[in-house]
């Protein structure tokens, strides 16, 4: 039998979705030590670039479940010296039970998909960030229910976090607002594939109107610090702030994927301020992936 990837939100249903999100507020609310569908499995965790949040829920996440999980980074594996990815993919697949990596491009991970004979899961890319969405819209669901019908701002870069929500839109059934500063917008792709779910504003402070999530991201990703200062320049005016927040509803919540720069895409009064969830957000990703891990490994 194929494995079943997760490279996308997209290789999720809707229904999938929901359910992984179910998932993961039952184990977060039950935690069980006994409970180890894991056990004697190992997670490979290939990271290309820098990780925090990532390389910990998971790792956690793999001993809650009594498996293991390996940190492998391309300065001490073949892949960093151009072992083909095919290869190291059918090697390292015949050995772990599942991968997860976390690169700057897409294809790489899909290539991995294709020729990996175990479940391979998109820690990050260029592209996208699906494991974050599953966090996000856990957080958004244990705060205020189904995000279906609600509308969400995506004030910022058109990056990678920002075409997950476009995905996240589609699938759960809300209104994405986005407002991107000219040449920073998401790929026409995504934009396309999403229909009436995105709607683009020329101010952050219209997209923001009667919204009820408000999400953010750093101006320079990982891999664009050359770009630091031309994009300080373009997103100075694309900063989530008080007055933003004043023009989305009385109980909109603020998110951020972190890390934050505080000042820059996010004032300190926004972030650390009462309608900021982003430490649940953070811990979500825990209890979403564990979710996910078990969606991956344990269906028969
Ligand atoms: N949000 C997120 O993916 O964080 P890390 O880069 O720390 O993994
Ligand atoms: N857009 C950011 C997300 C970090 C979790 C980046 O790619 O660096």
């Amino acid at each position: 039998m194929n494995p079943r990837h997760f490279t996308s939100l997209l290789d999720l249903s809707s229904e999938e979705f929901h359910f992984i999100i179910n998932r993961a507020i039952e184990l977060k609310n039950n935690r069980d030590p006994d409970y180890q569908p894991l056990k004697g499995r190992l997670l490979a965790m290939i990271f290309e670039k820098s990780s925090t949040r990532t390389r910990i829920s998971f790792e956690t996440g793999m001993a809650h479940f009594g498996g293991n999980a390996t940190f492998l980074s391309p300065r001490d594996t073949q892949l960093g010296r151009g072992e083909p990815l095919q290869d190291s993919a059918k090697v390292i697949s015949s050995m772990v039970d599942c991968i997860m990596l976390r690169t700057d491009k897409h294809e790489t991970v899909t290539t991995f998909a294709l020729h990996s004979s175990v479940p391979v899961i998109n820690g990050l890319t260029d592209q996208e960030h699906p494991c974050q969405l599953l966090a996000d819209m856990l957080t958004y669901f244990e705060c205020r229910g189904d995000i279906k019908g609600k509308t969400v701002a995506w004030i910022g870069d058109g990056n990678n976090m920002c075409q997950s929500y476009i995905h996240a839109a589609m699938l759960l059934d809300f209104t994405l607002n986005i407002a991107c500063p000219n040449g920073y917008e998401p790929h026409p792709e995504y934009v396309k594939a999403a229909g009436e779910r995105v709607r683009f504003f020329n101010s952050p402070l219209e997209a923001a109107q009667n919204a009820d999530l408000c999400v953010t991201d750093v101006w320079a990703s990982m891999g664009q610090e050359e770009e630091k200062k031309q994009r300080e320049i373009a997103f100075k005016d694309y900063q989530i702030n008080a007055a933003i927040m004043k023009a989305a509803h009385n109980d909109a919540l603020f998110m951020h994927c972190l890390p934050a720069h505080r000042g820059e895409e996010v004032t300190v009064e926004v972030l650390d301020g009462p309608q900021s969830v982003i430490f649940a957000e953070a811990e979500n990703r825990l209890h979403a992936q564990k979710a996910l891990l078990e969606f991956l490994l344990c269906r028969k």
